[in-house]
């Protein structure tokens, strides 16, 4: 029987990176995962794929705009959806390529089937064709991550009432696709499909879609949004979602009962993700879970079983790539003697759409329900040079900071490039900077970064330059 230090079990961003970070650290390490390729979720059927679609629609919606830049575009654009798939695929394979070749350069021994516990400290390891073997390994980290769930009364028909998963690779572009859910997946998805040229209908249950990030971010994604098209439906709840031939009917009640009727030729389900645990057996190891089905850890993502780990969208927190990446690297370093800690409050979330949305630490809502004393500063884009030679003029930055010390609270901004522009306020806040500090910093001009001095500038002293 194979022996092992460390085994993983499920190859996403949380595993796999857990897996270099501990053969990194000289752990004889394995690998399970049950599908033919590497990566996950996120490289097989989420971040990648999603962004890759998200550039390819973002490139054609560009060109609409060329004009107004002094550039004509000879005969029809014409759009090869087909063809956009097809390059998707190609980059999920490439990347998911790179995780074999950095499982082979690491020595980690990959094992393709799935992971199933015999014991605490062994795994039976069961391939498509039903052969199966057994590994023994010290620890054992849990990186299964998750699925989409659905509502109840939702019969998934993975054809036109569909997951993100479909949702990646559909056959056409729909005429109305009508999405149950305005979170990360429902807004970015179905900007891809909007600047495609479906009619675009937003349901969402609360008063305001991407409702975890700060309320601001919402609203003027919601105008933007709007005035790209996209139809919102905020506090709705679905009641009904039927499919007759190529119609799928969605019906829900605002909050005073008023029903909506919508029909569309696609319907996308994206009102969260659930952890995945089917076929661990983890009960037979004794590792337990929690009412809502994660796994349940401790500080140090210890589960009950003190040889065994969990991380990523298996556990509690937020369902990210980079979160389940920290963890992976946080357990084995833990693993190897050392003192690793993450800080959840700094784990920016990102939505790519464009604008872009990006946030890191707390919004004015939790700072007002903690009774927190802070002050706010913002800066809007259409102020910035850069952001007017380019055209992209829409959104902000705003900085929160403590009324009393300047220290940086939470960053929150919407408009180009916030992806990356979120990583300054990320460093800032990682260092414990106050807004005066980040407005000291010299930053290029003329860049977007730009915002981000000026939005500090207004929350220490009221002082922006160009405002
Ligand atoms: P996963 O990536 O889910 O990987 C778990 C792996 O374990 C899977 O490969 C699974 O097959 C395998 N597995 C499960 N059970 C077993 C078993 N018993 N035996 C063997 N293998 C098993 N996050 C971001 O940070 N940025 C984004 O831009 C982003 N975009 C997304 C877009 C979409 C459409 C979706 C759906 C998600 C997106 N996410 C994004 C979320 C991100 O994909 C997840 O947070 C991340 O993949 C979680 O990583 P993980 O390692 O915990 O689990
Ligand atoms: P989500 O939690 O972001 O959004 C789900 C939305 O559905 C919420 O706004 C919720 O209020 C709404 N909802 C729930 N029940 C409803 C109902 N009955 N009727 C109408 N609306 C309802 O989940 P989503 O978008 O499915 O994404 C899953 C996970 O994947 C997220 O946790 C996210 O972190 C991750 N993800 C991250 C991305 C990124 O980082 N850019 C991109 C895509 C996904």
């Amino acid at each position: 029987m194979s022996q092992f230090d460390v085994t993983i079990i499920g190859s996403g961003p949380g595993g796999y990176v857990s897996a270099i970070r501990c053969a990194q650290l000289g752990f004889k390490t394995a690998i399970i995962e049950k599908y033919s390729t590497l990566g996950g979720t996120c490289l097989n059927v989420g971040c990648i794929p999603s962004k890759a679609l998200l550039a390819s629609s973002h490139h054609y919606e560009e060109l609409q705009h060329f004009a107004n830049h002094g550039i004509e575009v000879a005969g029809d654009v014409k759009i090869n959806l087909a063809k956009m798939i097809e390059r998707k695929q190609a980059v999920v394979d490439q990347t998911s390529g790179g995780v074999k070749y950095l499982m082979d350069k690491n020595k980690v021994t990959v094992f393709e089937g799935v992971g199933s516990f015999e014991s605490a400290t062994s795994v039976k390891i069961t391939k498509n064709d039903g052969s199966s073997e057994v590994i023994e390994s010290k620890y054992i980290i849990i990186a299964t991550g998750s699925k989409p769930s659905t509502l109840p009364f939702i019969s998934i028909d993975k054809e036109r009432v569909i997951t993100s998963t479909e949702a990646l690779k559909l056959p056409e572009v729909p005429k109305h696709l009508v999405i149950i859910g305005g979170g990360v997946i429902g807004i970015e998805l179905g900007q891809v499909y909007l600047r495609l040229g479906a009619q675009v209908s937003v349901v969402e249950y609360l008063d305001r879609i991407i409702p975890g990030m700060d309320a601001a971010l919402s609203k003027e994604l919601t105008k933007v949004l709007k005035k790209q098209g996209m139809k919102f439906y905020t506090s709705h709840k679905v009641k009904e979602v039927t499919r007759s031939g190529e119609t799928v009917t969605v019906k829900a009640d605002d909050t005073k009962g008023n029903e909506v009727v919508l029909e569309g030729d696609y319907c996308l389900v994206a009102v969260g993700r659930r952890p995945y645990t089917e076929g661990l057996n983890a009960d037979k190891a004794g590792v337990k879970m929690t009412e809502r089905g994660q796994v349940e850890v401790n500080d140090h993502l210890q589960t009950s079983v003190s040889n065994i780990y969990a991380i990523g969208d298996v556990i509690r927190g937020a369902m990210l790539a980079h979160k389940a990446e920290e963890e992976g690297v946080l357990v084995a370093e833990y693993l190897a003697g050392q003192k690793p800690h993450i800080d959840y409050n700094l784990i920016p979330g990102v939505v790519y759409t464009w604008p872009e949305v990006a946030a890191v630490g707390k919004t004015e809502e939790q700072l007002k329900a903690e009774g927190v004393a802070y002050k706010a500063g913002s800066f809007p884009f259409k102020a910035l040079g850069r952001a007017r030679a380019g055209g992209d003029t829409d959104g902000f930055v705003k900085i929160l900071a403590d009324a009393k010390t300047d220290e940086v609270l939470g960053v929150h901004m919407i408009g180009a490039r916030c992806a990356d522009l979120i990583a300054e306020a990320v460093t800032a806040m990682e260092f414990r900077a106050s807004a005066e500090d980040i407005s000291r910093m010299s930053h290029a001009h003329p860049t977007f970064a730009e915002a981000v001095k000026e939005a500090a500038l207004a929350a220490t002293d009221n002082r922006s330059l160009h405002v």
